[in-house]
């Protein structure tokens, strides 16, 4: 939790010498100032079946199911939610069997991007159909090239990025290498955003959004030393201009009649959980997966306006034959314990409520798992009177 304040990164821009990164004519001093959960939570609002480029769906890197879709959520704004599969290729050395000593984009002095030192993503590199428009969202449609800048938000966190790499060859059975495929990013990525980092194990199979500025003044200048550095001093720049540009024309998503929705992929998880796409009917970019143990959870901060008793009503799924009873707690106290009785399958998704008392401002509901199948998959809470 806490993600939200902790992740105001009050950082400068990094302007003034030859290596720095680029600075924004367009994105001129944003008066305010916006948190990563709240700009999070606008790019999901914005994800909608009207803004959607791809006319086919993308294949998820990691998990491989053709679920995955691109949305104009802002002006030449892009974004993606999927798994993130560990892109190790580039000039610093690497054990992994596919490691490649060439990236795509190069840095500022023309050598290849390091994977462990640049947080970058991978995006592929021609239209495999053949087609313009290209069915699937490709890159060179959309005012983007090489080192361009964007956000990528998982589990609490946000950075900075760059369109460092292609993906790998044809020849290999792991991959496509053309734009029908999404979710790689480099090892610095994986280790700044908290994911298993190796090339082999690790990654993670849902859950990272990309946020893709496009155009030149998006593209981030620097060597291989300060590419880093230099994208993480664009982050708030970036939440402040994309909060600005989506303020008003956020869709909301309907919460039960005076209820305001919390997403769960804006909350965090007990060790083992995972925020998944791979079903259907949920809302938002992703529906939580608590690990299958007594005891895992998942934490949903909720905001309220005012102190009261609330109804939540909490929207799951359980495609067992199973019910997935867990305890709710509201700020650390325990308000009993709901029963989640089984669903259909997991695309199908039911409600269950309970009356809770709610602090002003921000508070945190966990929903604990009882029985060592751990909670249902929980896509919201919905807050009402
Ligand atoms: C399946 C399902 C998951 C679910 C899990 C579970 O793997 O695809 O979404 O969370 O079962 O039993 O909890």
């Amino acid at each position: 939790m806490a993600a939200a304040s902790a992740l105001a990164l009050a950082i400068p821009l990094a302007v003034g010498n030859a290596d720095a990164a680029t600075t924004h004519a367009a994105a001129a001093p944003a008066s305010t100032t916006y948190t990563a959960a709240e700009v999070l939570a606008g790019v999901q609002q914005n994800s909608t079946d009207a803004t959607k480029v791809n006319a086919k769906p993308h294949i998820n890197t990691m998990t491989r199911a053709q679920n995955v879709n691109v949305y104009q959520v802002a002006s030449g704004v892009y974004a993606y939610t999927s798994g993130m599969a560990i892109d190790t290729d580039g000039s610093d050395p690497d054990p992994d069997p596919d490691h490649q000593g060439e990236t795509t984009w190069e840095d500022s002095n023309g050598n290849a991007l390091g994977a462990h030192h640049v947080p970058f993503y991978v995006l592929g590199d021609d239209c495999w159909d053949r087609k313009s428009p290209c069915p699937h969202f490709f890159y060179e449609e959309h005012g983007m090239s090489g080192r361009q800048f964007a956000l990528m938000f998982y589990n609490g966190k946000v950075i900075g990025s760059i369109f460092g790499d292609t993906q790998t060859a044809n020849d290999q059975t792991t991959s496509d290498n053309d734009s029908r495929e999404l979710g790689e990013a480099s090892v610095k990525a994986a280790q700044l955003l908290g994911i298993p980092s190796s090339g082999t194990t690790g990654g993670v199979d849902n859950g990272v959004t990309v946020v893709m500025f496009s155009g030149p003044s998006w593209v981030v200048n620097g060597s291989n030393s300060n590419l880093n550095n230099n994208a993480q001093a664009m982050v708030q720049n970036a939440l402040n201009t994309l909060g600005a540009s989506m303020e008003g024309t956020t869709p909301p998503t309907t919460p039960p009649a005076g209820g305001t929705l919390f997403e769960a992929e804006t909350g965090t998880l007990s060790s083992g959980g995972t925020f998944d796409s791979n079903h259907e009917g949920f809302t938002g970019s992703a529906f939580a997966n608590p690990a299958n143990t007594t005891g895992s959870y998942v934490d949903i901060p909720v905001t309220a306006s005012a102190a009261g008793t609330r109804t939540l009503t909490i929207r799951y799924s359980d495609g067992t034959d199973a019910a997935r009873p867990a305890t709710i707690s509201v700020n650390g106290t325990s308000r009993g314990t709901l029963n989640f009785p089984v669903t259909d399958d997991w695309d199908t998704w039911s409600d269950v409520s309970v009356s809770v008392p709610l602090k002003a401002g921000a508070n945190t509901v966990r929903i604990t798992g009882t029985t060592s199948n751990g909670p249902a998959n929980i896509d919201s809470v919905s807050v009402s009177q």
